[in-house]
C-alpha cells in the first residue's frame, strides 16, 4: 500500500512493515545477526557488486533496521533514510561524505555543543573552512555563500535558545547561487510531525533520534533523510567506510516500538508545552520565555509558515539569572534535571554548563546562549503537575 496521502498514525503504525511469510510474526522480528549467508559465491559476488538484492553484513544493512529507516523516509516524506548509531553519528557521517580540504560549509552560530564542536575544532582540523554566521537574517546566508561552499546547516528550532529559521528562504539562496550545495536542516527539535523540512526545499535531514522519534528516553540514535543517491552515499562512504555509525537491531526495534505512539504523543506534547510557555511567560519570577509559539517570539510569524504545531522545547530565563535558575532547577521534584530531550519524562537542564558547555565563552554570547539560560523539554506527564512543580520551585526563589 502507499501510505504517502495517510495519516501520521498510520504512517507511523505502517509505512514500511515487512510481511513475514515465515511464521506470521504480526510486529517486526529483531534479527539479531552481525552477517547474512551466502548461498554460493556468485551470489556473494553479486550482492558486493549492488547487481543482486540482499543483506550483507549489518553494517551495511539489516532487515528490521531497513524497516525503521523506510518508516521514518514516509514521516519525513523522503525518498529514503539511514539509520544510524546516534545524532552525532548521523550528521558526522553526512560532513564526512560531502567535505574535503578546501571545502566550505556555512552553519548557523546557535548549534547542539557537540555539533559545533564537531564543525568549529573538528573538521577544521581536516582543511574544511567553516563559516558560523546567525542565518535567520538571509543576507547573511547569501554574503557567506562561496564558490567551494558544499552545504549550509542549521537547526530551526536551534538547541538551546528555539531560535527559528526560514528554511524555505534558505534553500532558495543556496540553490540559486549553486545547486549543488547541499541544505542540511537538523530537525530534532521539531520531529516530522512538527516539520517537514523537506517540503520547504531543505536536501538532507539529521536527527537525534535519541529524542522525540524513539521517545522514550532508552535508546541513543540518529537519522539522515533525503533522496536515495545521497543516502547511498552516506551509507556507502559516510558509515560503511568513516564512521562505522551504524545502528543496532536490538536499538531500530526499541524505536519501531516507539513510533507506534508518535502521533498521539506529539499531539499530548505540543499539547502541554504550549500551556507551560503561556504560564512561564506570565509568571512573574520569569524574564523571558523562547517558545515559537509565543507572539512574542521574534521569530513567531516564521515558525507559524513552516511549522505545523510548536514542538515541545522551551528555554527561559529566572529573574535573577544564572543563580536563581540553579535555586529553581535544583528544587523540582517532578521535572527531572538531565540533558536530552523528547522523553516521556519532562527533562531540565541548564545549557551554558551543560550540553553547550562545549562551545567557547565568547561564542556562547554570540549564539545568543546567555548564562541564566535554562532549557526545559516537557513531557508526557500532566500539565496541571508539571505547572504545579515549577510554580512551587519559582516560589522558593
Ligand atoms: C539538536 C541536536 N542534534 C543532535 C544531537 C546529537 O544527538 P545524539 O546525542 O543522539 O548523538 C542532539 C543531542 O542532544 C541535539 O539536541
Amino acid at each position: 500500500m502507499d501510505y504517502t496521502t495517510k495519516g501520521w498514525g498510520t504512517k507511523a503504525v505502517h509505512a514500511g512493515n515487512v510481511k513475514d511469510t515465515q511464521y506470521g510474526a504480526l510486529t517486526t522480528p529483531i534479527y539479531q545477526t552481525s552477517t547474512f549467508i551466502f548461498e554460493n559465491c556468485a551470489q556473494g559476488a553479486a550482492r558486493f557488486e549492488g547487481t543482486e538484492p540482499g543483506y550483507i553484513y549489518t553494517r551495511l544493512g539489516n532487515p528490521t533496521t531497513s524497516v525503521l529507516e523506510a518508516k521514518i523516509a514516509a514521516l519525513d516524506g523522503a525518498e529514503a533514510t539511514l539509520a544510524t548509531s546516534s545524532g552525532m553519528g548521523a550528521i558526522s557521517s553526512v560532513f564526512w561524505t560531502i567535505t574535503h580540504s578546501g571545502a566550505h560549509v556555512i552553519a548557523d552560530e546557535t548549534l547542539y555543543g557537540c555539533t559545533w564542536a564537531l564543525l568549529s575544532h573538528g573538521l577544521t582540523r581536516f582543511g574544511v573552512e567553516v563559516s558560523l554566521i546567525d542565518t535567520s537574517d538571509i543576507e547573511n546566508v547569501k554574503a557567506a555563500l562561496k564558490p567551494n561552499t558544499v552545504a549550509v546547516y542549521l537547526e530551526t528550532p536551534a538547541n538551546p535558545n528555539l531560535k527559528i529559521t526560514d528554511i524555505e528562504e534558505i534553500a532558495k539562496a543556496a540553490h540559486e547561487y549553486n545547486s549543488d550545495i547541499k541544505v542540511i536542516c537538523d530537525n530534532t527539535f521539531a520531529s516530522p510531525y512538527v516539520q517537514r523540512p523537506l517540503s520547504l526545499g531543505a536536501d538532507v535531514l539529521v536527527y537525534s533520534a535519541t529524542k522525540y522519534l524513539n521517545g522514550h528516553g532508552d535508546v541513543i540514535a540518529g537519522f539522515v533523510s533525503g533522496k536515495t543517491d545521497f543516502i547511498n552515499q552516506v551509507r556507502m562512504v559516510g558509515v560503511k567506510d568513516m564512521t562505522g555509525s551504524v545502528l543496532g537491531p536490538q536499538e531500530a526495534f526499541l524505536i519501531l516500538r516507539g513510533l507506534k505512539t508518535f502521533e498521539v504523543r506529539m499531539e499530548r506534547l505540543c499539547s502541554t508545552a504550549a500551556k507551560v510557555a503561556e504560564f512561564l511567560n506570565s509568571h512573574p519570577k520569569i524574564e523571558r520565555v523562547y517558545y515559537p509559539g509565543l507572539e512574542s517570539h521574534p521569530n513567531h510569524e516564521v515558525a507559524k509558515k513552516q511549522m505545523r504545531n510548536f514542538g515541545a522545547m522551551m528555554s527561559f530565563i529566572v529573574k535573577g539569572g544564572k543563580p536563581a535558575g540553579e535555586k529553581l532547577l535544583n528544587s523540582l521534584e517532578l521535572c527531572t534535571l538531565a540533558v536530552s530531550l523528547g522523553s516521556d519524562q519532562t527533562l531540565i537542564e541548564h545549557p551554558a554548563s551543560m550540553t553547550h558547555s562545549t562551545y567557547d565563552p565568547q561564542a556562547l554570547v554570540e549564539a545568543g546562549v546567555p548564562a541564566g539560560l535554562v532549557r526545559l523539554s516537557v513531557g508526557l506527564e500532566n500539565v496541571e503537575d508539571i505547572i504545579e512543580d515549577l510554580a512551587k520551585g519559582l516560589e522558593l526563589i
